[in-house]
């Protein structure tokens, strides 16, 4: 029997779970909800690490994530004059022991629009038109409840349905974690890293290249630049510790709530003597049209992210933090292996498949959400003497070769769990059969 299935959140995890389902069995009926009134294709470069690599190739998809890729040699980590502390090329391995920049690197909105467009082709002779899948914007869930049999949601339009499936993809502040968990329990699932980061794009200037380069002021306070995107534009990453308790007193409000107006200016403000390019940063910040500021931390929820026929998936369940670089992996791999339980247990046992997409899930969740403390401290030092200690340590792993020292700085090579595996999803040989 084919599923009814909602998918709230059409980012990464939900077009990348529409389109293995569909894929599994052409008659599901999906349709993908998106507060926004177009598909949201903002965001700066993201990156495939360890299992999302494994991911893409089993979802057939790893050669189309090729040529989206942007070129980026690495990264070099330079002091206020723009001199060179330490460089770092990117890894080639492919197998989850990364350097800073991965082989699979590509802007976010690619992805997106990648997975978009993949979940509406015609599969086993069907259209999308045939049960399939269908997108709608402008849409939100304002209830939720469920019983043995099914979901039942009201809109924010005012309409309702009933679903076999209900999947929460809908990032970091997800609204369908609160209406399953109840607003006290959603909000403490957030741990702050107290961290606030802005991204953006700005003018190109003479010295950008193929490196990412990165600044570390005093103060807890960085600035990134990277070149992946268009031929006239750099992308501008800031960041600075701040709790967020304090900054919200000073401002009046929580900094993630200020409109963008507001909050560049408070990060003007912060970046004040930074050093380095900060004139450039905070011009290109006042014009720049696509910014987008947030608070890191991590979604860690007491209990299970899927209950009875409801899931949570990506950012929304467990959103690890940038500081893991393993957000979007981890969202592929979650649509990955709840599609995969569907396939496992056939689609009369919904319950069933959610259970299990919880049990698999889990320990990759665990892994990857491992962050050592001393990230934030090694790349976000308060002090110049911490700032020395960093361009010290960074350039000693240079010296000696021994980047794979930095491996104990990211999560993904502890371990470093291979993908499970669903042979009903290995559609890059069903692909290679066609042809
Ligand atoms: C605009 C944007 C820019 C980003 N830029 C970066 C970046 O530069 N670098 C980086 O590392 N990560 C970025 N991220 C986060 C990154 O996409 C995720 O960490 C990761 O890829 C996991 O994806 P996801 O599908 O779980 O969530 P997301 O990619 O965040 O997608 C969630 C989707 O849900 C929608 N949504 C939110 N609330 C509701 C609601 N109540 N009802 C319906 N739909 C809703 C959103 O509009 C969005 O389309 C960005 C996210 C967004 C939304
Ligand atoms: C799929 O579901 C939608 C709404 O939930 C419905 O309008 C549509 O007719 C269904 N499509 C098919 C082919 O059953
Ligand atoms: C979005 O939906 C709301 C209510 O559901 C409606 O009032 C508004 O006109 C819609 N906007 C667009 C751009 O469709």
């Amino acid at each position: 029997m084919p599923l009814k299935v909602l998918i709230i959140g059409a980012g990464i995890g939900g077009p990348a779970l529409a389109y293995t389902l569909r894929r599994l069995n052409p008659d599901h009926n999906i349709t993908v909800i998106d507060r926004y009134p177009e598909l949201r294709t903002t965001g700066q470069q993201v990156d495939l690490r360890g299992q999302g690599i494994s991911t893409m190739r089993n979802l057939g998809l790893l050669d189309k994530v090729k040529e989206i890729g942007v070129e980026e040699e690495g990264i070099a980590i330079v002091d206020t004059h723009g001199k060179t502390k330490a460089t770092f090329r990117k890894s080639e391995t492919g197998t989850g022991k990364q350097s800073f920049t991965s082989e699979y690197e590509f802007m976010r909105g690619d992805l997106v629009k990648l997975l978009h467009d993949a979940s509406l082709k015609d599969y086993g002779g069907k259209t999308s038109k045939d049960g399939g899948v269908h997108y709608e914007f402008n849409k939100s869930v304002t209830a939720l409840t469920q019983d043995a049999a099914g979901v039942d949601i009201t809109f924010s339009d005012g309409t309702t349905g009933r679903y076999d499936l209900v999947v929460g993809a809908d990032g970091q502040w997800s609204k369908t974690r609160k209406l399953l968990l109840g607003a006290p329990a959603s909000a403490a699932a957030f741990h702050s890293l107290n961290l606030i980061c802005a991204y953006y794009t700005m003018p190109r200037a003479p010295g950008d290249d193929a490196l990412m380069k990165m600044y570390v002021a005093p103060g807890g306070r960085g600035l990134t630049t990277r070149m992946g995107c268009t031929p006239t534009t750099t992308q501008a990453y800031l960041g600075m510790r701040a709790d967020p308790e304090a900054l919200a007193v000073r401002c009046g409000a929580p900094f993630v709530r200020l409109p963008p107006e507001k909050q560049k200016e408070i990060l003007a403000e912060e970046l004040r003597d930074a050093g380095w390019q900060t004139d450039r940063f905070v011009r290109g910040m006042r014009d720049a049209a696509d910014f987008y500021a947030h608070e890191i931390g991590q979604v860690r929820i007491d209990g299970a992210f899927a209950k009875g026929r409801v899931a949570l998936l990506g950012d929304a369940g467990y959103c690890p933090s940038a500081m893991t670089g393993m957000g979007t992996t981890l969202a592929l791999l979650g649509a990955y292996v709840l599609a995969g339980e569907i396939a496992k247990r056939g689609d009369g046992d919904v319950e069933g498949a959610v259970r299990g997409y919880e049990s698999t899930l889990r320990p990759y969740v665990d892994e990857i959400q491992k962050i050592s403390p001393g990230v934030t401290n090694l790349f976000f030092p308060t002090t110049r003497v911490g700032i020395f200690a960093m361009h010290t340590v960074l350039g000693l792993i240079e010296t000696f070769r021994i980047d794979k020292l930095i491996m104990w700085l990211t999560p993904e090579d502890k371990g470093g769990l291979a993908i499970p595996e669903y042979p009903e999803i290995r559609f890059e040989e069903k692909d290679g059969e066609k042809r």
